[in-house]
């Protein structure tokens, strides 16, 4: 459960996120929306715990992630992964190596257990045969894959998906999106999705948070965005207008 209760955020004295509040509840998975620089990349982060707010709290499974215990934050940090919108991937590593490596670095010491953590992570990214590739082998919607299944792999309470599909064509971007969608309805976790595609919403959560310059200006559920009366957000959505 995510709770966010009247947080303000500025990054080098800029304004960049106003007096937000909202609850996710573990069942849900969440949508964030919005334009170019609207903040949505930093509150992903900072529920991620890293950037602490001036004003207002995060709290995480009852956990107020940012107060003063470091162990809290280490903790809540644990919990989250994130995709990357690039992938993000180590060229000079196998995909293997790549989904590996952040069992590597939280200390994991069962050898036989990681490579079947690993295995388990690229199947379910239909991955599997693509072990020994190299990055620069593989297509854009597996690198996505890849960056998918290396989140995956110590079984995060929340995955952080920003703009999993940006950047690939329609049928990649349908293949990508399949993967996160079983990913949404298995609730194994809580997902948050950050996308400019808004043809696809139903298949990654039923929450949306609608962000414009740092404010909220929706929070609710998916199905009765189109009865907003936002201009700004019948405009976003190519509703007409009421
Ligand atoms: N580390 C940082 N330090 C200072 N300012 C930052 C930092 N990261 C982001 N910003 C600023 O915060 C604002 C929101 O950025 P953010 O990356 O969250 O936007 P976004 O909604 O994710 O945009 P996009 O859709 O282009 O990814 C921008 O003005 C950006 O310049
Ligand atoms: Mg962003």
């Amino acid at each position: 459960m995510v709770s966010v209760q009247s947080l303000s955020l500025s990054l080098d004295d800029k304004p960049i996120l106003k007096d937000i509040s909202f609850e996710l509840g573990d069942e849900n998975n969440l949508i964030i929306l919005g334009r170019s620089g609207s903040g949505k990349t930093v509150l992903s982060k900072t529920l991620m715990g890293f950037f602490p707010p001036q004003q207002g709290r995060v709290i995480i499974d009852h956990v107020d992630i940012y107060q003063n215990s470091s162990t809290a934050l280490e903790s809540d940090k644990s919990q989250f992964a994130i995709v990357f919108q690039n992938a993000a991937l180590l060229d000079s590593l196998s995909v293997f190596q790549n989904v590996a490596l952040p069992l590597y670095t939280r200390g994991e010491k069962d050898l036989d257990r990681a490579k079947e953590k690993v295995r388990q992570a690229l199947f379910e990214v239909g991955l599997e045969d693509a072990s020994d590739k190299f990055p620069a082998q593989l297509s854009g919607g597996m690198r996505k894959r890849v960056g998918i299944a290396r989140a995956l792999v110590y079984e995060p309470r929340y995955i952080v998906f920003d703009e999993p599909v940006s950047g690939l064509d329609p049928i990649t971007a349908d293949e990508v999106l399949y993967y996160i969608n079983r990913i949404v309805e298995s609730k194994t976790a809580t997902t948050i999705t950050i996308t400019h595609d808004v043809r696809n919403l139903e298949r990654v959560g039923d929450m949306v948070l609608f962000l414009e310059a740092g404010e909220m200006l929706y929070y609710g559920g998916l199905d009765k965005l189109s009865q907003e009366r936002s201009p700004l957000i019948r405009d976003f959505f190519g509703f007409d207008s009421i």
